[in-house]
């Protein structure tokens, strides 16, 4: 049986519509999931939108319109995004979707509830609406949110408690011992210092009365379900957990929850002490990447610097906004967008560098033979080899074999996803110093036959390289193996008949 995996997007909110915060982390989320299919594993892949909370309903009331009516037009705009952004999820779940989500937040917070782990008393604090966060006073700067950068609301209501202080010893373990891990190693410290200052539980409803917009507490329809209790559930509910387990009996436990460091908390606290609760397994890991500012700044409405993914991708292409945030920033660390350094990136990485080592490569064997290249024999792929220094002497199979492809994967195991971008790019100057060194373009007039040979290294370097290309660059990465005729499900290459290829991308003045 193929080895399973179980990957998620955070189910972003349906208070507005998406921007290039929430189109980074789809990105990231879908580039794993599809290496791991190109590795044949059975994946399965979530994404989907939050729709209940005090905040959504906030957003439809200022607009004046109907709260499901708007969040079926913001959830539509992220589905859209998916499809633009070639995000290959196999699932959407939306939480107002009452068949699929809500019978496993039933199921949750009774099994909870039987465990002894809810409790009513009553929240006397402050609430950010931003967050959907209880915070308390160590959270705020200056009295402000330090995430919205406004002063959060001060409530006392009677709500229905989650034992979440009952948890702290038992998840300080898990991380510890990595039962889960949480990536990178600094976000995995802050939830432990969080955990180590000690854990309060926390209100896990609120009263109807004044938030109505979520799902009633079973047996209880004065209390509506906590939003994040409702939110986080989607990860189990959208495989059946509460109706039909045949999908969570295969793919639970994730084994990589993609969130920002905005949410760490709630993914790395809560939602593994709900599972711990309810006797659920928990997650592999985590990975817990930095925030995209725009030139320097928090992207905001207010300052008016948010960045329109459909825009970016309708201008430069979905695959070079997918390459600036898989090799310009780092999944680790906050990142920078401005169009400036996309275009000055996107003409030297994409135009210059990719474009035109595909460009090249396809125009000499389309030139010098018809596109028409037979595997040489071994004895003729050992004669010309790869002239950098350490290669000497190996074929260019045989690099891709023991050099190339072992690096790409080790990054990629280690979700190094920009370093694995690199080894493509060392990929590309390699076939270029090929191409110098050897001169196909003036070798061909005197020696055919070896130029041939040297093509055919080209054409099978290019080959290995839109495979290694497909999770990062998908319409780029099948534009190259339709033109090659190849297929990334193929790992041998042998004689090539090319087809034409457009030019991959336009240089942008
Ligand atoms: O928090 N840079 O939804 P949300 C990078 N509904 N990523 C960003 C970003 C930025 N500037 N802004 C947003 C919620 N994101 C909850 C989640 S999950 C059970 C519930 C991405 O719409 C990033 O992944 O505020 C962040 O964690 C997420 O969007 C927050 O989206």
């Amino acid at each position: 049986m193929n080895k399973k995996f179980y990957i998620t997007t955070p189910i972003y909110y349906a208070n507005s519509v998406p921007h290039i915060g929430h189109a980074y982390t789809s990105v990231v989320a879908d580039t794993l999931a599809r290496y791991h299919r190109l590795k044949g594993e059975d994946v399965f892949f979530l994404s989907g939108t939050d729709e209940h909370g005090a905040k959504v309903n906030k957003s439809a009331e200022e607009k004046g319109e109907n709260v499901k009516d708007f969040v079926d037009k913001n959830a539509e705009r992220f589905e859209e995004l998916n499809k633009v952004l070639h995000i290959s999820n196999d699932d959407f779940i939306r939480t107002t979707d009452q068949e699929k989500h809500w019978p496993g937040v039933y199921e949750i917070w009774n099994k909870i509830k039987e465990a002894g782990d809810i409790y009513v008393d009553t929240y006397r604090g402050f609430y950010c609406l931003g967050c959907e966060a209880f915070i308390t006073e160590k959270d705020l700067k200056e009295g402000k949110c330090v995430y919205h950068d406004v002063e959060p609301e001060v409530i006392e209501e009677e709500n229905y408690f989650f034992r979440l202080s009952k948890y702290g010893n038992v998840l300080k373990k898990a991380i510890e011992e990595e039962d889960f891990k949480i990536i990178p190693q600094s976000r995995k410290n802050e939830t432990l210092s969080f955990i180590e200052n000690g854990l309060e539980d926390i209100s896990f409803s609120r009263p109807t009365k004044d938030i109505k917009w979520g799902i009633p507490v079973p047996g209880d329809p004065d209390h509506t379900i906590y939003v994040w209790s409702d939110a986080l559930t989607n990860y189990i509910s959208a495989l059946g957990y509460g109706r039909d387990a045949k999908l969570f009996e295969k793919f639970w436990p994730a084994d990589i929850h993609v969130i920002a460091k905005d949410i760490l908390r709630f993914h790395t606290v809560i939602w593994p002490a709900m599972l711990l609760s309810a006797g659920l397994p928990l997650p592999k890991s985590f990975l817990v990447h930095g925030f995209i500012n725009v030139g320097g700044q928090k992207m905001s409405k207010t300052i008016g610097n948010v960045v329109d993914p459909f825009e970016v991708a309708e201008k430069y292409g979905a695959d070079a906004l997918r390459y600036y945030f898989l090799r310009e920033l780092s999944p680790f660390e906050d990142g920078d967008y401005t169009e400036e350094k996309f275009k000055s990136a996107y003409n030297a990485n994409l135009a210059n560098g990719l474009g035109n080592c595909v460009s090249r490569i396809f125009k000499m064997a389309l030139t010098y033979f018809e596109g028409n290249i037979k595997r040489p024999s071994d004895v003729l792929l050992s004669s010309v080899p790869f002239r950098e220094k350490e290669r000497e002497s190996f074929s260019v199979p045989y690099i891709f074999e023991h050099v190339f492809w072992p690096e790409y994967e080790k990054n990629m195991a280690e979700i190094k996803i920009n370093a694995a971008t690199d080894v493509l790019w060392r990929i590309i100057s390699a076939l270029d110093s090929y191409i110098q060194d050897y001169q196909p373009f003036k070798l061909v007039k005197t020696d055919k036959e070896k130029t041939a040979v040297i093509l055919w290294c080209l054409l099978a370097g290019l080959a290995d390289l839109s495979k290694m290309l497909h999770p990062f660059m998908p319409e780029t990465s099948e534009k190259i193996m339709e033109a090659l005729g190849t297929k990334k499900e193929e790992s041998e290459w042998g004689d090539f008949s090319l087809k034409p290829i457009d030019n991959l991308f336009k240089r942008m003045e």
